[in-house]
């Protein structure tokens, strides 16, 4: 497994795997690696003849008040998973080497990121698209793999590559849960263990929207309010939204007549944990 920090290096490995016509498929990461990254690093070999994993904790994303100095790392074990994985190379740069001083192009998805998490992290999904552009231009990926529990990030990203005309096709993975529900996150990590007991809350309320919703009840004011009684009947726990969604353009719906994502993000302790469901 190659491990690279230079950006002229891991374009000059990607441009001689595609003069042989190897397929390259490629999984960003911002490190601290779980089973869910994993698994969308299995998905990735599957699809491709060579596989790329990032590791890159991106200032841009975080916002002035976010966890971007405390986000867990852990390179060297995150290294050693990637290579028992049979990944062919890691793309690790530092901060300077993506940002140099002189700095100043960015790509923003304007109206897919106005709601759900965009209206609480200003500045963030700039800061995902412009980098995950940049990760792009560096590997050239013929497949990059996302998960679904960034369910918004994965709308986004699915219109950068539309509105770029970008060829790199986006596939999305489902969410990987622990046994209790819990989906899997680096920020996990956050939880003290009575926290992590209240977090279970998250999936938990998204059962409790499905099991309204199949009852018949098709008012998403009326399932948000049951949803976070429930949560804030755990302790530690703060919702900070709840929202019903068109899955596609992502736009709250007034009532529950089809398939309806539900998405919400909830604060436990200090841990902000996001979660979503698409509701048949
Ligand atoms: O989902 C993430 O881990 C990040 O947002 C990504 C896509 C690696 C961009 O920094």
């Amino acid at each position: 497994m190659e491990v690279i920090k230079k950006i002229s290096k891991m374009k000059e490995i990607s441009k001689n795997w595609r003069r042989e016509g190897l397929k390259i498929a490629f999984v960003p990461t911002m490190g601290f690696l779980h089973e869910a990254h994993l698994s969308l690093v299995r998905k990735a070999k599957e699809l491709g003849d060579k596989t790329v994993v990032s590791i890159f904790v991106n200032p841009l994303q975080f916002g002035p008040k976010e966890d971007y100095k405390e986000y867990p790392r852990d390179t060297k074990r995150d290294l050693e998973l990637l290579k028992n994985e049979g990944v062919d190379a890691v793309f690790i740069p530092e901060p300077e080497e993506m940002y140099p001083p002189d700095f100043q192009t960015y790509v923003e998805v304007t109206r897919l990121t106005t709601g759900l998490c965009g209206a609480f992290r200003p500045g963030h999904f700039k800061g995902v698209t412009t980098v995950v552009l940049k990760l792009f231009n560096i590997i050239n990926p013929d497949i990059a793999v996302f998960g679904e529990k960034d369910y918004q990030q994965l709308q986004v990203i699915r219109q950068m590559v539309k509105d770029l005309n970008m060829d790199t096709e986006i596939v999305a993975h489902p969410t990987v849960r622990e046994e209790d529900g819990l989906a899997m996150s680096s920020r996990n990590i956050y939880l003290s263990s009575d926290e992590r007991k209240s977090a279970t809350s998250l999936y938990k309320a998204l059962l409790l929207a499905k099991k309204l919703i199949s009852e018949g009840e098709k008012d998403p004011q009326k399932i948000k309010k049951e949803m976070e009684k429930f949560i804030h009947s755990f302790p530690f726990t703060r919702v900070q939204y709840i929202e019903f969604i068109d899955p596609v353009n992502l736009e709250p719906v007034k009532e529950i007549n089809k398939p309806v994502l539900c998405a919400l993000a909830v604060f436990v302790g200090k841990a902000r944990l996001i979660d979503n469901m698409l509701i048949n």
